[in-house]
């Protein structure tokens, strides 16, 4: 039966041995689906950027921290970071030891960075401040600081994390006070770490940025350098998000070339033993992913087609929080023609003006009842959904290399909603 809009992920035989109407009707919507497959062609891709030998990818868990996906990408070779004491429990479920992570947090309490010491993480920090109290947990510790190199990068003022207008990283020309503290609390810096920020598309810019933070390194006096094991240049590598659009790739061949170049003459010259790590969220699990929702009402209001799902922007933040384009498929499969393409707005469940998924999207009139496809859903998507209306949080179900579909997270419940309450809720008087 052809579907009304379904080459791309026909293409790739994306759903495995299920139909999209299939795995929405077991499962329920909204879901996450994931292709096994695909997640590990995008580890590839990034652990054959370089072929150096300290060369490794740390994985982003922000992006998605569900514990089947982790076990897939570290069994690539990958390790992972956390930020968080709920990441650093999700990193364990997915079978990475303590020296497979490191905590690069920002602006942890005390107690929370007391936790990542027991977990035996090595900890990073971006700020003076957040040195001098790790120091003050951990005297006679490593630590990695993280620099700002003054080169941003983003898809949106929102996720451009260096430059002049950002709260993090450390200022570069504030190492005498770094050293200060190290010496103070008698801490070794055994990293350095920068993220510009999220989704570029050109491998310039990055390049940039590693050559500021291997100059910083290089600078470094040579006792401190000595014991310098780690050097992070950080994430943010781009996914073309108009798929129907044949939008090109960044150019991880070129990327990986001068990353190469780069990584290897500074380790020669310098004779550097350590790790180089890059640290992609978006780029591991983006594009693996897709959500499934169902068209719930089809209305015309103020002269707008708005087409009703069941997918709110507390299922998928996106679009509404930085006005990011996914591009959607639509199933119906019952061979009907799928009718003329016309303009709709795609909308969700929650009580907001703002829940819009898609604007003004041309695509054949759909009918209540078809189910949608968000593509490239996979980071960024269940990792930031959240329980706003008390909706409940979905199901994610994984199609492994076989092409079998296995639910590997279920979809909340009233109880799950209800459990932080249990025995503190006094009886409403009558
Ligand atoms: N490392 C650090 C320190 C980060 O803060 C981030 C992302 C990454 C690595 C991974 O960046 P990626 O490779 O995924 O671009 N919610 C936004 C993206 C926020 C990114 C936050 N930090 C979005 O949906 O576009």
């Amino acid at each position: 039966m052809p579907d009304i809009r379904s080459t791309y992920t026909d293409s790739l035989r994306f759903y495995g041995n299920s139909t999209p109407r299939e795995l929405a009707d077991r499962f329920g919507t909204p879901l996450y689906v994931y292709s096994e497959a695909i997640l590990r062609e995008r580890c590839r891709d990034l652990m054959g950027l370089s072929a150096w030998d300290g060369f490794g990818v740390n994985y982003s868990v922000k992006a998605n921290a569900n514990p089947t996906l982790l076990q897939i990408i570290r069994s690539e070779g990958l390790v992972a970071d956390a930020m968080s004491p709920g990441e650093l429990a999700m990193d364990a479920l997915g079978g990475f030891t303590s020296e497979e992570i490191l905590y690069i947090s920002n602006n942890n309490t005390p107690e929370e960075m007391l936790e990542a010491l027991s977990h035996g993480v090595l900890i990073s920090v971006d700020s003076l401040s957040q040195l001098d109290m790790l120091g003050g947990l951990n005297r006679g510790g490593g630590v990695m600081a993280r620099f700002n190199p003054g080169i941003g990068a983003g898809h949106h003022a929102k996720v451009i994390t260096a430059g002049k207008a950002t709260k993090f990283g450390i200022s570069p020309d504030r190492l005498d006070e770094v050293f200060a503290l190290l010496k103070k609390h008698e801490l070794t810096l055994a990293g350095i770490n920068q993220h510009i920020g999220s989704l570029f598309m050109e491998p310039q810019g990055y390049l940039e940025a590693a050559k500021v933070l291997l100059r910083l390194a290089a600078g470094l006096p040579p006792e401190v350098l000595k014991n310098l094991k780690i050097i992070d240049f950080g994430g943010g590598f781009g996914i073309p998000y108009h798929k129907y659009e044949d939008e090109p790739r960044l150019d991880l061949a070129a990327l990986g070339r001068g990353l190469h170049e780069l990584i290897s003459g500074w380790a020669t010259e310098t004779g550097y033993q350590g790790r180089f790590l890059v640290e992609p969220g978006r780029y591991v699990v983006a594009e693996c992913g897709i959500l499934l929702g169902r068209v719930t009402a089809v209305k015309e209001n103020g002269g707008t087609r708005y087409v009703g799902t069941d997918i709110g922007f507390n299922v998928l933040m996106r679009p509404a929080m930085y006005d990011s384009f996914h591009d959607l498929e639509a199933y119906r499969g019952d061979g009907a023609d799928a009718g003329e393409p016309v303009l709709q707005t795609v909308v969700g469940n929650i009580c907001e003006s703002g829940d819009i998924l898609a604007k003004d999207r041309l695509l054949p009139p759909l009918r209540v009842g078809d189910v949608v496809g968000v593509l490239d859903a996979g980071a960024y998507g269940f990792s930031m959904a959240s329980n706003y209306n008390q909706r409940y949080l979905p199901a994610e179900v994984l199609i492994g290399a076989g092409g079998a579909p296995r639910l590997i997270r279920r979809r909340e419940t009233a109880e799950d909603l209800t459990r932080c309450l249990d025995g503190l809720v006094r009886k409403a008087d009558a």
